[in-house]
């Protein structure tokens, strides 16, 4: 099976391209992989064109079921905490799947279900989304703005056009689990890149920042004294 994450991809922001997608699943097609597609961000799309999925893809272009299983999430655009989500899969694959999920929790949370039925009833999603998305654009645009302000020579960074999180690279030789003990000293805190890789083929240049929690002006500030601890440390 490929585990993707197609569209702003926790933890780097980055979608993949149309035509990858196709290449992708050409590739998995041919060779008979099922793809899992994960996807509990794209609808937080804050600006550019929306990309098809490829679930949509596999279906009116290739017009192949199998190839592709979709996993969605509520977690993202309803509530963090809410754990509930949903998958497109033909009938038989979404049977295993249910089957195997009921060896792991014996049964899904459903109470956080009905929340969700509820307000997907009431048709309060549009205007939630609506409301994310007004309120994510400035912070996205403001950490963009505040890296290109204060992050010194050789520190590059995504530029996400929706999601939660940049990804920034620093110069190899800095290494972001170290420079995150010392950013927490002036209250600063980011995601050590090195939490992404699987054990013993860590990189340790990465920082994955979130952008949708803080207020503008704890973005300005923070990514001015990460920029101050970055540049300390080069
Ligand atoms: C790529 C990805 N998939 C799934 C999840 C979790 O989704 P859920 O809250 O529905 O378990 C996350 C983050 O929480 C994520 O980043």
């Amino acid at each position: 099976m490929i585990y993707i994450v197609p569209d702003f991809q926790n933890p780097t922001g980055i979608t993949m391209s149309y035509q990858n997608r196709v290449r992708l699943l050409e590739i998995a097609i041919k060779n008979r992989i099922i793809i899992l597609e994960d996807d509990p961000y794209s609808k937080l799309r804050l600006n550019g064109e929306k990309m098809e999925s490829f679930y949509q893809i596999s279906r009116e272009k290739f017009k192949n079921k199998d190839v592709v299983i979709a996993v969605r999430s509520f977690s993202k655009i309803i509530g963090p905490g809410l754990r509930c989500g949903y998958v497109l899969a033909d009938r038989e694959t979404i049977a295993y799947m249910n089957s195997w999920l009921q060896k792991e929790l014996n049964t899904t949370d459903r109470i956080s279900q009905r929340i969700v039925a509820a307000f997907l009833n009431s048709n309060y999603l549009p205007k939630q989304l609506e409301k994310i998305r007004k309120t994510y654009a400035p912070l996205r645009d403001q950490m963009i703005a505040s890296l290109n302000n204060w992050m010194p020579e050789g520190v590059t960074w995504t530029e996400p056009e929706g999601g939660m999180f940049v990804w920034v690279t620093l110069p190899t030789a800095i290494n972001s689990d170290r420079l995150f003990d010392k950013a927490i000293t002036e209250k600063v805190a980011f995601l050590p890149g090195s939490k992404f890789y699987p054990k013993n083929h860590e990189k340790f240049n990465g920082m994955r920042l979130n952008f949708t929690y803080p207020t503008r002006e704890q973005i300005r500030i923070g990514v001015k004294r990460l920029a101050k601890v970055v540049t300390d440390n080069k």
